[in-house]
């Protein structure tokens, strides 16, 4: 594929998946003023699924079949539907269910565009993606190639940020076994940053680190649908978005910051024991 039809392409599926996350959002919204409670658990107690989840996700597959019945589409509550076009569509209904059912303004509806996905990790080349803040109404997009924006402004990381000043954005597993082992990263990270936050959706942060709300952000044991779509818009506003020893972003590792306070970040991140 050349260069333009690639980009033509990626434009088209990213009118496609900006339509189908602002209806996922309109609905999840008017879901929530109508009331939520949790309908199942899933790896541990406070992991927790609404019926919006479901409902949201069940929503944005029959757009995604009815406008492209040949493409793949994994996603957190349902199984992987495997295509048989090369593309695959990444979808979170809800990242942040825990600020959702708390009613905490950051949780937001996540897709992205895949060529190739594979199963659990992101291993293909993302096109495009959306992430869209129902309650703030904002909506993140990027295409490869093309730029991040948010309401039609270019979006651009913090540089010459250095670690000592940057502020660091995390977020943690469900497992009580892998917070404690995030619980000892950020006692050894923590003197060495400006401060941490935890805002609860990994989609929101890696979109706050392409609008300069935070410097960086890391975390371990993210799923291929919390991340896809945030991290190619990360990217596209100039982070360097990557995983384990330095390579590609998986559910072990991912790190987003501009590419110096990567370098730094990184290296206290292998202080504190990570392979970063
Ligand atoms: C979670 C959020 C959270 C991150 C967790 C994710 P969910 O996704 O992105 O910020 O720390 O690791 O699992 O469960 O709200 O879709
Ligand atoms: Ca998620």
């Amino acid at each position: 594929m050349s260069q333009h039809v690639a980009s033509v392409a990626s434009a088209a599926l990213l009118d496609l998946a900006r339509d189908f996350a602002v209806r996922a959002a309109e609905f999840a919204l008017d879901a929530r003023r109508a009331g939520v409670s949790v309908v199942a658990t899933k790896s541990t107690p406070t992991d927790v699924v609404t019926a919006v989840d479901r409902d949201t996700e069940t929503l944005i597959r029959s757009l995604i079949l009815d406008a492209r019945p040949d493409d793949g589409i994994v996603g957190e509550e349902d199984a992987t539907h495997i295509g048989t076009s090369g593309v695959d569509w990444v979808i979170d209904p809800i990242d942040g269910t825990v600020n959702f059912l708390y009613g905490i303004p950051a949780w937001a509806v996540s897709i992205a565009v895949v060529e190739g996905a594979g199963g659990g990790e992101v291993e293909g080349t993302t096109l495009a993606g959306v992430v869209v803040n129902p309650v703030t109404g904002e909506l993140f997009e990027a295409t490869a190639g093309g730029g991040a924006s948010l309401a039609g402004r270019e979006l651009a990381v913090n540089a010459d940020v250095s670690l000592g000043s940057a502020l660091v954005g995390t977020g943690f597993g469900y497992a009580a076994e892998r917070r404690r082992e995030q619980a000892t990263v950020l006692l050894e990270l923590l003197p060495k940053v400006r401060d941490i936050r935890r805002i609860g959706s990994a989609a929101l942060d890696l979109c706050a680190v392409a609008a300069g709300r935070l410097d960086a952000f890391y975390e371990h044991g993210l799923n291929a649908w919390d991340h896809a779509a945030g991290a190619l818009i990360a990217r596209e506003a100039g982070a360097r978005v990557g995983g384990p020893y330095g390579g590609r972003e998986n559910s072990e590792l991912l790190v987003a910051a501009p590419p110096v306070l990567y370098e730094e970040l990184a290296a206290a991140l292998r202080a504190a024991g990570i392979d970063a």
